[in-house]
Order: C-alpha cells, then sequence, then structure tokens
C-alpha cells in the first residue's frame, strides 16, 4: 500500500468526528486534502469549514463547501489536520506546508484535534523533521541567530510567503527531548509569530493509517 493511500484511511476515518451540521475546523496538506474530498464525496452535512489556509479554503470551495471565518464561528467542536511529526503524546511538528500560524490558532479554539497521519509520521523524539517557525521578515537573521544559539541549524524557506506575508525557517537538528520547554522557550524570541510545535496544545486524538488498517491513539491514554 503507498504512502497515500495510508493517507486517504486516516483522512476516511476522521469522518466520524464530524457531527452533523457542525462548523468544522480544517488544516492544510495532502491528508487533508484527501479529508476534504472525503468530506464531499460522502456528502456529510456540515454547516461549514473554518479553513486554515488559502489553500485549502480553494479546495474546500471548489467542493461547494461554505467556508467561514473563526471570528463569527466562535469554539468550533473539532479541527481535523494532518502533521509532519507525532510522538506518542500526541506532540507534534507541523508546518511543513507553511501553514502553522492558522493551524494553531484553530486548534486552540477547537475543543478536539483529530491529528491523521500515516505512520512514517510517528516518531518515538521529534526532530528528525526540521521545525518551522514562521517569522516577521525583518526578524529572520535575528532569529536564525537565536537557533544556532539552541544548538540549531536554521534554514531559510526561500521563495516562500506565509498567507499571513511572513518567512519560514525550518530548523534542523535541535534537540526536542522536552516540546512543551522548546515551544515555550521559542515563544518568547522576538520576531516568531509561531512555532511548529504543538506540544502544549497536542493532538487529542491520532488516526494513524497504514496498509494494517488505522491505529487510534488518544491523549487520555498518555501512561
Ligand atoms: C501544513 C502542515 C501539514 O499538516 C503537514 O505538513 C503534513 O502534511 P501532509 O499531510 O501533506 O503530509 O502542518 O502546514
Amino acid at each position: 500500500m503507498s504512502q497515500e493511500e495510508s493517507k486517504i484511511r486516516a483522512a476516511e476515518a476522521a469522518l466520524k468526528f464530524i457531527e452533523d451540521d457542525a462548523i468544522v475546523g480544517v488544516g492544510t496538506g495532502s491528508t487533508v486534502n484527501h479529508l476534504i474530498d472525503a468530506i464531499a464525496r460522502k456528502r456529510l452535512r456540515i454547516d461549514a469549514a473554518v479553513s486554515s489556509s488559502e489553500e485549502s479554503t480553494r479546495r474546500l470551495e471548489q467542493h461547494g463547501i461554505n467556508v467561514t471565518n473563526l471570528n463569527s464561528a466562535g469554539q468550533l467542536t473539532v479541527y481535523i489536520d494532518g502533521a509532519d511529526e507525532s510522538d506518542r503524546h500526541l506532540r507534534l511538528i507541523k508546518g511543513g506546508g507553511g501553514a502553522l500560524t492558522r493551524e494553531k490558532i484553530i486548534a486552540a479554539a477547537s475543543r478536539k484535534f483529530i491529528c491523521i497521519v500515516d505512520e512514517s509520521k510517528l516518531v518515538n523524539v521529534l526532530g528528525a523533521f526540521p521545525l518551522p517557525l514562521e517569522v516577521i521578515p525583518m526578524a529572520r537573521s535575528y532569529v536564525a541567530r537565536r537557533m544556532v544559539a539552541l544548538g540549531g541549524r536554521p534554514q531559510w524557506r526561500a521563495d516562500f510567503i506565509t498567507d499571513n506575508g511572513n518567512e519560514i525557517l525550518d530548523v534542523h537538528n535541535l534537540d526536542i527531548t522536552d516540546p512543551v520547554a522548546l515551544e515555550a522557550e521559542i515563544n518568547q524570541i522576538s520576531g516568531v509569530v509561531t512555532v511548529g510545535l504543538f506540544a502544549r496544545r497536542a493532538a487529542d486524538v491520532l488516526l494513524i493509517g497504514s496498509d494494517r488498517g488505522v491505529q487510534t491513539l488518544r491523549r487520555d491514554d498518555d501512561a
């Protein structure tokens, strides 16, 4: 089974978390694209979606799904999104697609965060995937120096501007043994808009697609 098919399995497994007439938070990326297609294909009766990117908004609207804004939607019952990595505590690295800021806002504003991945994303320790930071453009070099001081190797994602008009640094080589502490530390740096660590607000449910089916991990199951 291909990685894409595993992503489709995870995406389809998330449909059962969507209640009739709900306003659903929708993330960004190839796994979420499968989710959007499945919502349309199965004709789920949702009221609207709150989208984390222009890319997802386009796809939702192409399917005739109403997209609304978070300020008018209030608290969402469910947010569904992919991830670049997850550990077994459902702490995530996100932002490979550059949509991390809106993703973090919608995750914070949702009662339940369902994360959909293929099995290659499950890791013991976060950090093999470079950690994305959204930064204010004038702060890029300053933030990069601060990352070097933390032992990281920042790389500027050249030719990429986020939906919010900012830039991305992908930081390699960080020691992420304490993701909650590192998230807080990087959040303090002036010029950092969002760090792609989702540890303080981790996922609630992780659906892992593979050729064996879909495995479900819940944060409540933490040892
Ligand atoms: C976008 C993200 C995505 O969820 C992450 O990059 C995973 O993408 P994909 O489903 O394509 O593997 O954080 O900012």
